[in-house]
């Protein structure tokens, strides 16, 4: 664990700018190419999204590890990811997984 806990300043925006939001973003309102089909509530570029999307972006991401479609998470950033959903995300959005 990390000291302090991992947030979305230190280590979640990133996280999610790196492997989410170039699909799921309010940068594309409507599905054109940057979307790539992805749904258009789903958006991962601010943390209210991350903390309204929390259980599924959970579950695809660290569970079914089909998010993103294309694999890319180093196994480092997998285990933060963890950490940081775990520590801060869960809390926020009352979820207990
Ligand atoms: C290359 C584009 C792309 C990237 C990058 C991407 N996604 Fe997706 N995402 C999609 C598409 C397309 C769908 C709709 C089809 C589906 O659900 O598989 C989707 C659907 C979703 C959904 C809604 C469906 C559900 O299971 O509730 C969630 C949540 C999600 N993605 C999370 C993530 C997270 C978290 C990341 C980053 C770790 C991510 N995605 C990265 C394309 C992408």
């Amino acid at each position: 664990m990390h000291d302090p806990p991992l947030d979305y300043d230190t280590f979640g925006k990133r996280f999610m700018d790196q492997y989410c939001a170039g699909c799921h973003s309010t940068q594309w309102p409507e599905n054109h190419g940057n979307r790539n089909d992805s749904p258009l509530t789903v958006n991962f570029d601010t943390y209210a999204g991350v903390v309204e999307w929390a259980e599924r972006a959970y579950i695809r991401t660290y569970e079914t590890g089909d998010m993103p479609p294309g694999g890319g998470p180093t196994d480092q950033d997998l285990v933060r990811f963890n950490e940081w959903m775990q520590c801060e995300v869960f809390p926020d959005a009352g979820v207990e997984l």
